[in-house]
């Protein structure tokens, strides 16, 4: 069922708004599968025409908003999204579609058009003029598309983190909703799943730079699907710098967006303790490598190394970990570099018993302490590709003054380039990139900072950077 939005669309107009996006969302995903014509499809814009036909008694048009990887109805956001609704966020960011306009009258013949101008490839509708002229030249009277103005030149930059944020948005809605399938034992939609992957992975190879980003998402959500979410990014990464294929990558991405998936089985009040588990509990999660596998080698279009990664990806290098194997034998490629990624994700990420620690922290310690459980080539190609100030990462100086990494430094990487926050105003960056070590500080007093427990949106923040820098490209 599909999310609730609030309630400024009330009661049985609520329902009505949230089944109109779920039948276009529905007959979008059919469509990718079967002619426009197929039954299928026909049903979906069947069921989307009764109820826009609800909503249309009632208000002379309805408006769904696709902004920055959400929708809004009228005015109401929707609140949490499945997958269907994610790959239609997906299909209509890619077209350049921010607005969708259904005005009284609109039929079920002009619904199938607009799925058809949805379904249509990107570049066609480029040249068909934009969104709005392709669904116009078919006769549609009673739809209108407007489209997204971020993507100006101006706004070319903050485009890109719209993007970025839908490609973050889907992809944890398909980790949400393949969790909630593995709960209620059904099949794991491994097409939304291997899709979203596919776009995180065009994106990283597209040189987007996704792993400069990873600072910023953090505590936007529930941790084990963010973690999940980091930590196939970051493998994904961490197998480019090794030079893998797309198709590899995709099947690593896929292997490690799952690798988690057997937590489903562990009691919540485990899963967040704030303090140490006890041996009991300790027994109990420890399961969840044997039960993600279980789950995963049941599924038949799943590639068997994901059932593989789940299974080895706490077990070390050095076999210390766990489960235990009778005769040890060498781990995947894929586990070994799971693990690194999952301990530095694990390390550098607010948890309910432990704040954060700072990257430079973390690498220390993967170096010194964690060395002989981790695979020392994958190991040291992992921390040369991160650097020790990963983009948006927040840092306090001199007790006070707060700054964000707009800009890894590949020379010299202690010195990064940065942005002062205005605190003062809504945490807001001020104009200017300074090299870190610019910036006016007391010896020692450099200390990384977690955003949530600020109340810093970083998400906002970024965007702000982004806007700046590309004021600063236009002055
Ligand atoms: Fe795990
Ligand atoms: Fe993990």
């Amino acid at each position: 069922m599909l999310a609730e939005a609030t309630s400024s669309v009330a009661g049985p107009m609520r329902r009505a708004a949230e089944d109109t996006v779920g039948g276009l969302a529905r007959a979008m995903k059919n469509v990718s599968f079967y002619d426009v014509t197929h039954p299928v499809v026909l049903d979906a814009l069947k069921d989307m025409g009764s109820d826009l036909a609800t909503l249309l008694e009632a208000e002379p048009e309805f408006v769904i908003k696709f902004s920055s990887g959400y929708v809004v109805l009228q005015d109401a956001p929707l609140l949490a999204q499945s997958a269907s609704i994610g790959n239609l966020v997906g299909a209509c960011h890619r077209r350049g579609v921010d607005t969708v306009v259904f005005r009284r009258g609109a039929s079920e013949e002009e619904l199938s058009q607009l799925v058809e101008v949805l379904a249509m490839d990107p570049s066609d509708v480029e040249a068909a003029g934009g969104p709005q002229q392709a669904l116009a030249a078919r006769g549609v009277r009673h739809i209108a598309i407007q489209k997204i103005v971020s993507r100006s030149e101006a706004g070319e930059e903050i485009g890109r983190l719209s993007e970025w944020s839908w490609v973050y948005t889907t992809a944890l809605d398909v980790v949400r909703g393949a969790s909630a399938e593995v709960r209620t034992g059904r099949a794991i939609d491994i097409g939304s799943i291997e899709s979203s992957v596919r776009g995180i992975v065009d994106d990283i190879t597209g040189d987007r730079s996704i792993v400069h980003s990873l600072n910023w998402m953090k505590g936007m959500d529930e941790y084990t699907f963010i973690h999940a979410l980091h930590i196939c990014i970051l493998a994904i990464e961490l197998g480019r710098v090794l030079g893998l294929s797309k198709d590899r990558l995709e099947e690593l991405g896929t292997a490690t967006l799952l690798h988690d998936v057997g937590k489903i089985f562990v009691p919540l009040d485990i899963l967040r303790k704030p303090a140490g588990l006890s041996d009991e509990e300790f027994a109990v999660m420890s399961r969840h490598p044997v039960d993600g596998a279980l789950v995963l080698a049941r599924e038949p279009e799943l590639s068997s190394v994901a059932a593989v990664v789940a299974f080895e990806h706490h077990m070390h290098l050095d076999h210390s970990g766990y489960p235990q194997m009778r005769r040890p034998r060498p781990l995947h490629m894929y586990s070994l570099m799971t693990s690194i990624v999952d301990v530095y994700d694990a390390l550098t990420t607010v948890r309910p018993y432990r704040p954060p620690l700072p990257p430079k922290t973390a690498v220390r310690l993967m170096r010194e302490q964690l060395a002989t459980r981790l695979e020392p080539r994958l190991l040291s190609r992992f921390l040369d590709m991160l650097g020790p100030y990963p983009w948006g990462t927040l840092l306090r100086v001199g007790g006070d003054r707060l700054l964000v990494v707009t800009r890894p430094n590949p020379v010299e990487p202690d010195n990064p380039l940065t942005r002062v926050i205005d605190t003062a105003d809504g945490g807001k960056v001020l104009a200017g990139e300074t090299p870190l070590l610019e910036v006016e500080r007391r010896p020692g007093r450099l200390e990384v900072v977690d955003p949530v427990a600020l109340g810093i949106d970083l998400t906002a923040l970024m965007h702000s950077a982004a806007a700046a820098t590309a004021e600063q490209g236009r002055s």
